[in-house]
């Protein structure tokens, strides 16, 4: 008897262990950005408020000392951007890749590092463009080097605007004025097993044709198909946004690839009428629960990154000030559960 209830206590335990781990795998996706345009509290505080709400998953725009300092010891996982204005640096030697790879990120051991965002949304017409891959290269060998080459993921975050086509989602194609800033970069991920990182708003495209999008498309709320594109069905523009991305790699030599989500939001405020509080609490509360199950084409958590902790006051125009899941002092905007 007591041989029996100690092996179904086990098996029980063993269940839950399972369960746990099962949930911490849907849970654990889940990052915010954490942009600082704005008279925002000390990163200590912030940190700290991740910790209280238990975000696991950060996304840090530049490589703030204080934040990293903050971050050290915590189980917070971080996506460590490398901005624009630095590539060309970067770029043009080894040196000064393996400096910044030993100020920001080995001088910083008790941090999680998972990814460095090398470059945010850079542009064929950009001055710095032709330093992005060059960039990537040699602080992927700066890490190498310093043993972490399979440990954090170097990468590089696009925006949709990259895209020719996007309607249905398997016709998604790259425009071909960015073939030759993209192919580089699939080359690269493809080489390195890095996730390409996409910010994808469904806001914007919404608001950019409210003709041929609805509204309930755009926030996870139709209760049907909306875009048949067999085998598949789309019931929300996230996923048909994304599965787009999915069909341009697929037709780029980047089939391979997993796509992290890297920003995806909505504002409450400064907009017109799609700018709501309501709206933006629909949108990220619905948005948490669906990251679990993945997309048509590709099911499965999505990794993915909410903009953003703070609304920033010092953005513009008016719009870009009213993205945050908190008010600078630290309020919830509105009630919702991270985890
Ligand atoms: C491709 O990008 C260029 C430059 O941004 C733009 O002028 C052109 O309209 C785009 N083409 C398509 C099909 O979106």
């Amino acid at each position: 008897m007591a041989r029996t209830l100690s092996s179904s206590f086990r098996t029980i335990m063993l269940l839950l262990a399972l369960l746990l781990a099962s949930l911490e795998a849907s849970v654990a996706q889940i990052g915010v950005c954490y942009g600082m345009f704005g008279k925002l509290p000390p990163p200590s505080e912030v940190i700290a408020l991740y910790n209280q709400k238990n975000i696991r998953r950060m996304r840090l725009y530049d490589p703030n000392q204080e934040a990293l300092r903050a971050l050290g010891g915590t189980p917070i996982e971080l996506m460590l951007g490398l901005p624009n204005t630095d590539l060309q640096r970067i770029a043009s030697n080894q040196a000064e890749a393996n400096t910044w790879v030993q100020n920001n990120v080995k001088n910083h051991a008790s941090v999680r590092f998972r990814y460095i965002a090398v470059g945010n949304e850079v542009r064929p017409t950009d001055s710095y463009t032709q330093f992005l891959v060059l960039a990537m290269r040699n602080i992927q060998n700066a890490l190498s080097s310093a043993g972490l080459g399979g440990t954090i993921k170097v990468s590089t975050s696009i925006d949709t605007g990259v895209l020719a086509e996007s309607y249905p989602p398997s016709r998604g194609s790259f425009n071909t004025t960015y073939r030759p800033l993209l192919d580089p970069i699939i080359h690269f991920l493809v080489e390195n097993q890095s996730p390409l990182l996409v910010n994808i708003y469904p806001y914007y495209s919404y608001t950019g044709n409210t003709r041929d999008i609805s509204l309930d498309y755009a926030l996870f709320r139709s209760t049907s198909p909306v875009v048949s594109d067999p085998p598949h069905d789309y019931q929300n523009l996230f996923d048909a946004t994304l599965d787009a991305v999915y069909s341009a790699l697929e037709k780029s030599g980047g089939a391979s690839l997993k796509i992290a989500v890297s920003e995806t939001g909505w504002p409450s405020a400064g907009g017109g009428d799609a700018t709501s509080v309501d709206n933006a609490r629909t949108y990220n509360r619905n948005l948490l629960q669906h990251v679990k199950q993945g997309t048509p084409k590709r099911p499965g958590a999505i990794e993915t990154y909410i903009f953003a902790m703070f609304d920033e006051a010092d953005k513009n125009p008016e719009y870009e000030k009213h993205w945050g899941l908190f008010l600078p002092h630290k309020e919830p905007k509105y009630p919702i559960n991270l985890n």
